[in-house]
This record gives C-alpha cells, structure tokens and sequence, in this order.
C-alpha cells in the first residue's frame, strides 16, 4: 500500500461511520459492523485520486467518496445471503446475515443505501451538481446498473457470451459512476466524461475478471471471502468458462485499454495509475 492509499483509505474509514452509533439498536450495530470490517475501499480511492489528479482538495469530499463505499457495502451484504450466493465469511469475518440474521442484514443493506444518498446530499456542491450525481449514481446501480446485473447474475445458466454483459452491470457500472461523480466535481465536458466512463467500464470489466481469477486461483486468508465457491453456485466466473489464459490476456487487454483512456485525458497523477494497475492485477 503507498502513502497516498495508506492516507485516503484511513480518511474514508472514520467518515464512514460517522452518523452511525452502534449502541442505539441493532439496525445501526449491523450498519457500523458492516463498514467497519477493512474492506479495500477502491471505489471511494477511485474517486479521490481523480480529484486530486485535477487538484482539487480531495478531502473536502471524502462524505461524498464514502457514500460510494456505502453503496458497494450494501450490495455486497446482499450478495452474501443465502438466497444470493450463500457466503459466511467477507473481508476476513463472518458476513452480516451470520453475524445478526437474514432479516437485519436486508435491513441494514437497505438502511445502508439510503444513508448513503443522505451523505451525496450533503456534499458541498451546488445542487445542480449533487442532482446530477444522484441521478448518474442511481443509474449505475438500479434497473440498469448493478441490481439488474446481480438479477442475471443470479438467473445465468452457463451461457458463456452473456458473461461480459453480466460484469457490466454488476460491477463495472458502480465502477464507472465513481469515477463520473468525481467529473461533476472537476467539471470534466461531455466528451471528456465519455471516455471517463469508457475508461470505467475497462476498469470495471478487469476488476471482476480478476474477481474471477481469485475465486479459481487465489490465497482465502488474503482474499479474505470462501473461495472456490463460484463453480458450485453456477455462478458467471469468466475462469470456468473462457479458461485461465483467456482471463489474465483479458486482464491485460483492459488495463491497457483504460490506460490509453486515462492517457487521452491527461491524467498522469502516479496513485490513480497504481490505482488502476492494482485494481486489475490483484492477489486481494
Ligand atoms: C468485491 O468487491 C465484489 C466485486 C464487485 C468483485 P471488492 O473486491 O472491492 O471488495 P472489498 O470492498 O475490498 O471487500
Ligand atoms: C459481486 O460479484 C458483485 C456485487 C456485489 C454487485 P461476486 O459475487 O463475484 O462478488 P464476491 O466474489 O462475492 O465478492
Ligand atoms: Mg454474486
Ligand atoms: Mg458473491
Ligand atoms: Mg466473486
């Protein structure tokens, strides 16, 4: 981890769980367990290394880049249940439905994702700027993003071509939104934002790949989830499907692709370039 991670990654873990008091029930312990497990943070770092690549004062909108965070813990609590993929183990302890129960964590997922837009809310932006995020954040998680991605997921029955799609919309849109958020900050025009969402969903794509990988071939105390659990479940794994060569030339393929984005927009700032390397070619 460099500095930059080390600094921004310990930043977004106190604003998470600011406004969350784990004594006051258990819909808010469940919430303050959920977020206060170490997870990697990459889509708030995402937003913040943007930012800062345009020198803006990140730090100003850590509420905003943890709003992002919020909204990847809810859909992760989700995905664990037992009518999603069935996991007990996330970010190296047990998940929030073994920790509570089933119902408190379709709650506390639930409670997460609206106190997540409370904090969009709360940014210091003008409102034109906070509507606008709110409706591409929306976008890229709802009936066209990340929920519709996790409803194919779940319905996948081995076909192989509609794997990319599935990743698309399961992981890549919310990976694309965070780095949009950040454009409505920094103003990027409309053509820069089309190739920052380009640049996302190469991103996006990568990451779930290297998701995949890790289930077939990665260390369970590093990963910190149950491995080798995709096969099983049925789940869209591009490993099982497209085969272990196939995936790392992806991989490659879609790191190269988001750089040459990147590059076209100018931004040099060495962390989100690590950033971006280590999203795709991860062992965590
Ligand atoms: C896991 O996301 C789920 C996917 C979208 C592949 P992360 O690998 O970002 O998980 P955490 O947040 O670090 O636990
Ligand atoms: C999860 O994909 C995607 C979302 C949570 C939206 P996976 O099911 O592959 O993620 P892990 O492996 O459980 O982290
Ligand atoms: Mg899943
Ligand atoms: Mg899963
Ligand atoms: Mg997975």
């Amino acid at each position: 981890m460099n500095d930059y991670v080390r600094r921004m990654t310990a930043a977004v873990n106190l604003e998470i769980l600011r406004g969350i008091d784990p004594q006051k029930g258990t819909l808010e312990a469940a919430m303050h367990y959920a977020l206060a497990v170490p997870g990697k943070r990459l889509r708030p770092l995402l937003f913040l290394a943007l930012l800062d690549a345009r020198r803006q004062e990140a730090e100003r909108f850590i509420g905003l880049a943890s709003a992002l965070e919020i909204i990847h813990t809810y859909s992760l609590i989700h995905d664990d249940l037992p009518a999603m993929d069935n996991d007990d183990l996330r970010r190296g302890l047990p998940t929030l439905h073994k920790k509570f129960n089933e119902a408190l964590a379709l709650l506390a997922g639930d409670t997460l994702l609206t106190f997540a837009f409370e904090k969009i809310a709360a940014a210091p932006l003008a409102a034109e700027k906070i509507v606008a995020i709110i409706g591409l954040v929306t976008r890229c998680i709802g009936k066209d993003g990340m929920a519709q991605g996790q409803a194919l997921d779940l319905e996948f029955k081995g076909e192989a071509q509609a794997i990319a799609a599935i990743h698309r919309l399961k992981t890549a849109e919310l990976i694309k939104g965070s780095l949009l958020a950040a454009a409505q900050v920094i103003d990027l025009n409309a053509a820069e934002q089309r190739l920052l969402a380009r640049a996302g969903i190469a991103i996006g794509l990568g990451f779930q790949l290297a998701d995949d990988l890790l289930d077939i071939t990665g260390d369970e105390q590093k990963v910190g989830k149950k491995l080798h659990k995709d096969k099983s479940n049925q789940s869209p794994n591009a490993v099982l499907y497209l085969g272990l060569p196939a995936v790392k030339a992806k991989i490659a393929e879609y790191h190269r692709e988001a750089l040459a984005l990147v590059q076209e927009l100018k931004i040099d700032f060495p962390p989100f370039l690590s950033l971006l390397e280590n999203m795709l070619f991860r062992s965590q």
